[in-house]
């Protein structure tokens, strides 16, 4: 499994349009262990996760605005255990990105997502392909992912998205765990960030064939994506270190499901990245 062992970059250098500048935090002050006396980041928090507050909208998504309506702060996450500042509030477990409040996040902490990651090889040209989605905010390609519901079993999101993404019917439970914690996501907070849990499937080229993906309502299209070292540079947020890693495991000696031919295809495009 992939770990986050680099300091987070995005949640630094990038930000969705609607939020102020960030704060500037250099690679050296980025811990909470670096002393930063003049560190002051903006407060942001997006009026749609505002609008969403479920202490005021009963059908809203996001956590209340007013910390102290929360009925347990989180204290642990896939990341480990978090940090709370002098307001109760978890802290960023990467450090610090520039910015307080939730910004475009719902959750106080962390927000979890789920990409359930299924590749095959190309019966016809033996490339590489993995079932992808062309997202309608961005046009950018990426992993059929989306947000854990509250109560939800990963295993069932994973389902789930991938269903209502392509329109795909697999049981994501039998996937393998290719990377669960921390997401450097050009949302994330001091406050709010992301963590997913991605597991994969391998298909056959025969059962690749038998689906019919579907572009559901969040996608523009979808596709068998052939995972060409260009393609993957130019994936959606983080997606492409999580492809990366499935190609690593889809590369590994007796890994079940893969023939001696296909890991030697996996093999070859893994030293051209
Ligand atoms: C996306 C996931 C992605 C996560 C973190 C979610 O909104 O649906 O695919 O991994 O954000 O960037």
């Amino acid at each position: 499994m992939a770990e986050q062992t680099v300091l987070h970059v995005k949640a630094r250098l990038e930000k969705p349009t609607e939020y102020p500048e960030r704060f500037p935090v250099p690679d050296s002050l980025v811990s909470w262990e670096s002393e930063y006396p003049d560190y002051s980041p903006p407060y942001y928090v997006s009026p749609v996760v505002l609008r969403n507050d479920s202490s005021s909208n009963p059908g809203g998504w996001a956590d209340p605005e007013d910390i102290s309506l929360l009925k347990e702060t989180p204290r642990q996450s896939f990341a480990g255990m978090l940090r709370l500042d002098g307001k109760g509030r978890a802290l960023n477990p990467a450090g610090r990105t520039g910015m307080a409040g939730r910004g475009l996040l719902g959750k106080w902490g962390p927000n979890y997502a789920a990409d359930p990651i299924i590749t095959c090889i190309n019966s016809t040209d033996r490339s590489v392909e993995m079932l992808a989605v062309q997202r309608r905010d961005n046009g950018q390609w990426a992993i059929p992912g989306g947000m854990v519901d509250k109560g939800e079993e990963i295993s069932a999101t994973l389902t789930r998205e991938l269903r209502e993404e392509t329109g795909v019917v697999l049981d994501m439970s039998l996937g393998c765990l290719i990377y669960q914690g921390y997401v450097d996501d050009p949302r994330n907070t001091d406050h709010a960030w992301m963590e997913t849990t991605a597991k994969h499937l391998h298909l056959d080229p025969e059962t690749a064939l038998r689906l019919d993906p579907v572009a559901g309502s969040d996608a523009r299209a979808v596709r068998w994506f052939p995972l060409t070292p260009e393609n993957i540079g130019k994936l959606y947020a983080s997606h492409c270190a999580l492809v990366k890693a499935t190609l690593v495991e889809l590369s590994r000696v007796g890994r079940a499901g893969v023939t001696e031919s296909e890991r030697e295809i996996v093999e070859r495009l893994l030293q051209a990245l």
